[in-house]
């Protein structure tokens, strides 16, 4: 995508020089581009140093994202948890378990566990969890069935594409804000039928202008 700039150019200039192109007008063809909804990093699985499981601890033991997610519905990120709360369990569960040896070594030295980032946004995009979780928008649409995955991967290319899609058109991803976590929720009806009643009633409006996700 970056061919059409010069490296030199940083890339909030780039974002500055887009906007510019695109307010004069003549802008049909780059946008044409930015827009077009390339598979970025789908399917991007990096090897953990903990064979930690989401489809066991989310799934089968049904353990609710924001145990251990707690900081999303809160801040504008979503940390993994710190080893302590592995460790309210695996004092007693597994507690001699190798796959848990750096689990223990972790507690004991203070030293986090190195978990390799899954999703990564380039820094000149802002997101902000709160938003949207605190919407009705669940972990689902944006990172799948995270409760049946034995390991996390990237299921949603998060272009910009795929930002504007849904922030164009949300409504079959909004639902009251207690089913967010409830990966498997549906509606009775029509999810999009209830979603515009949500975005009325919470008066719900995604921005698409460029400077909300770029400032
Ligand atoms: C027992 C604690 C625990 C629970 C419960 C849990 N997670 Fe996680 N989650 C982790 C840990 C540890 C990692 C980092 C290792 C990994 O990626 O597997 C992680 C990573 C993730 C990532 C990838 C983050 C990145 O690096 O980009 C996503 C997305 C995620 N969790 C979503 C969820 C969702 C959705 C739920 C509820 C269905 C959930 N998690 C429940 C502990 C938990
Ligand atoms: C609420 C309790 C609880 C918490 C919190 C918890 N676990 Fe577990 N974990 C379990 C249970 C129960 C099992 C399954 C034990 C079994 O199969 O008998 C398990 C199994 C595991 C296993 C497989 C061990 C083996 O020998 O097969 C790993 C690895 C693991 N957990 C890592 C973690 C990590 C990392 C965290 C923190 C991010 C965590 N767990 C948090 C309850 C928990
Ligand atoms: C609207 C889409 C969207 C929704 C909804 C969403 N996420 Fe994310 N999530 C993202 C994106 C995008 C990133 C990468 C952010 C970045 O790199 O700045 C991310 C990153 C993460 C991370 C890694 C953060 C870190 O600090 O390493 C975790 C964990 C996570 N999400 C968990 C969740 C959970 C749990 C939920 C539901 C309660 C959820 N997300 C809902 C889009 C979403
Ligand atoms: C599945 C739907 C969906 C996806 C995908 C999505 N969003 Fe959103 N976004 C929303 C909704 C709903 C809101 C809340 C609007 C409101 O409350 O008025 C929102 C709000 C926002 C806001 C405004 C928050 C604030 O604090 O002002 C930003 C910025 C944003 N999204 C960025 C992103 C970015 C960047 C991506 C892609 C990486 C993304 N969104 C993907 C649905 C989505
Ligand atoms: C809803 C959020 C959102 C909005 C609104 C948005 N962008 Fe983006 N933009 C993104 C995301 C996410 C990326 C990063 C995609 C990627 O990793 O390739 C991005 C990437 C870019 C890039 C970098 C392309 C590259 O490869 O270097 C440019 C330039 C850009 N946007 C310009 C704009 C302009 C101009 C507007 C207004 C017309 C705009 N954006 C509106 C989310 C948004």
């Amino acid at each position: 995508m970056s061919s059409i700039f010069s490296k030199r150019f940083d890339t909030n200039l780039r974002v500055a020089a887009v906007a510019v192109i695109v307010t004069l007008g003549g802008a049909g063809a780059v946008l044409g581009y930015l827009l077009h909804p390339k598979q970025l990093d789908t399917g991007y699985t990096p090897m953990q140093p903990v064979p930690y499981s989401h489809k066991l601890h989310a799934g089968n033991l049904g353990m609710d994202c924001l145990y251990c997610h707690t900081t999303v519905v809160k801040a504008n990120y979503a940390a993994v948890p710190a080893t302590e709360v592995c460790m309210n369990c695996h004092v007693r569960v597994r507690e001699k378990s190798p796959k848990l040896q750096v689990v223990r070594d972790s507690y004991a030295s203070g030293q986090p566990i190195p978990w390799v980032k899954v999703h990564r946004l380039p820094d000149y995009v802002y997101f902000n969890h709160q938003a949207h979780v605190g919407s009705g928008v669940s972990c689902v649409s944006c990172h799948g069935r995270v409760d049946q995955m034995v390991e996390v991967r990237q299921v949603q290319p998060l272009s910009m594409a795929w930002c504007l899609e849904c922030h164009r058109n949300p409504a079959a991803n909004i639902r009251p804000v207690e089913y967010v976590t409830k990966l498997d929720w549906k509606p009775e009806g029509d999810p999009a039928e209830l979603g515009m009643k949500l975005m009325q009633a919470k008066g719900i409006k995604p921005p698409d202008n460029c400077s909300s996700c770029h400032r």
